[in-house]
């Protein structure tokens, strides 16, 4: 399945309508595209024990990943109750999840009519780990 950057970011704020989050309101969804198109989405999911939750990333490139998933080309999010596009970028946690996997390109967007943007991994996390 080839999806453009629009059914991208249809998909990610689709997602996010999935999302539990009663303790910030803050609801984010996100896309993961595997190296050979296969598509998995995922909201984050918030816990009352706040450390345990997971963020829309994470809960995204854990399916993709439990299915077999090896090789990500593009996560896209849309945090669709942030203000602007300058708070919806992932968490620095997220970021390592996503190095493991080689993601290619992050696409990252706010509330329905907001920017989008695109960034490489390195433009994210650069100096990051892995081995
Ligand atoms: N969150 C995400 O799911 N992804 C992000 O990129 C930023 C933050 C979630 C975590 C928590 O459920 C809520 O947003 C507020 O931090």
């Amino acid at each position: 399945m080839s999806m453009g950057l629009d059914d991208l970011i249809d998909a990610a704020r689709a997602a996010a309508e999935g999302s539990y989050s009663p303790y910030s309101n803050f609801r984010v969804g996100a896309v993961v595209v595997g190296a050979d198109g296969e598509v998995f989405t995922g909201a984050n999911v918030e816990n009352a024990a706040y450390p345990a939750g997971s963020c829309a990333e994470a809960t995204a490139v854990n399916a993709a990943v439990s299915h077999g998933v090896r090789r990500i080309d593009t996560v896209a999010v849309a945090c669709v109750d942030a203000k602007g596009v300058e708070d919806a970028y992932p968490c620095g946690r997220c970021r390592q999840i996503m190095s493991e996997f080689g993601v290619r390109r992050v696409v990252v967007t706010a509330g329905h009519g907001s920017q989008v943007r695109e960034h490489t991994l390195d433009e994210l996390l650069p100096h990051r780990f892995g081995l």
